[in-house]
């Protein structure tokens, strides 16, 4: 099953001004690309080609795992988003985040936290863990939730690559931005 870069699910300028058609233009059409070509490089010949990419990036290995595992961060990312995104999750999935972090701003002040911390590149996320509380786990490198327990429910990206056209190497503000774009709808409908 060939891996494949997925379209983005909005126009280009779609999230401006939060994150610019320049920082998709070089995340999706040169970063997100990268990832794909190379991660169809190395599957050739792994055993793995018949899987699908959710499944190649549970059972794979060293550069193909970290290849594999980027195109599936970005491909889920992009869905994270949304040009009708922001404000505050409502439903059962602000239900959840009040009842474990209080309320919203503790939550999103917690997840924000928990970026700025992260030396280096690598992804927030917000996940369901099996109890059916969720969590913020942050993640190094290409390393992803989708290997573990737990349920991705909305990922960050946190490299540099992600930010640094609109906002330098400030990933404070970046995050900010991010808020204000992101798609607490879709995060609702992967609650399981
Ligand atoms: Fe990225």
């Amino acid at each position: 099953m060939p891996i494949e870069l997925p379209d983005l699910p909005y126009p280009r300028t779609a999230l401006e001004p939060h994150i610019t058609a320049a920082t998709l233009d070089l995340h999706h059409g040169v970063h997100h690309r990268a990832y794909v070509d190379a991660a169809r490089r190395l599957l050739e010949g792994s055993g793995l080609e018949e899987l699908a990419l959710e499944d190649i990036v549970r059972r794979a290995r060293g550069r193909l795992f970290e290849q594999a595992a980027q195109a599936w961060n970005h491909a889920f990312h992009w869905t994270c988003l949304s040009p009708r995104g922001g404000g505050e999750p409502g439903g059962r999935l602000g239900d959840l985040l009040a009842r474990r972090y209080g309320d919203f701003p503790r939550f999103r002040d917690e997840f924000a936290h928990a970026a700025l911390g992260l030396a280096g590149s690598g992804w927030a996320w917000l996940v369901q863990h099996p109890d059916g509380s969720p969590g913020i786990v942050v993640t190094h490198g290409a390393s992803t939730p989708l290997t573990g327990a737990g349920t991705p429910l909305l990922a960050c990206d946190l490299w540099e690559h992600a930010y640094y056209l609109d906002r330098q190497d400030a990933r404070d503000r970046y995050l900010e931005a991010f808020w204000n774009v992101v798609d607490w709808e879709a995060a609702g409908k992967r609650l399981r």
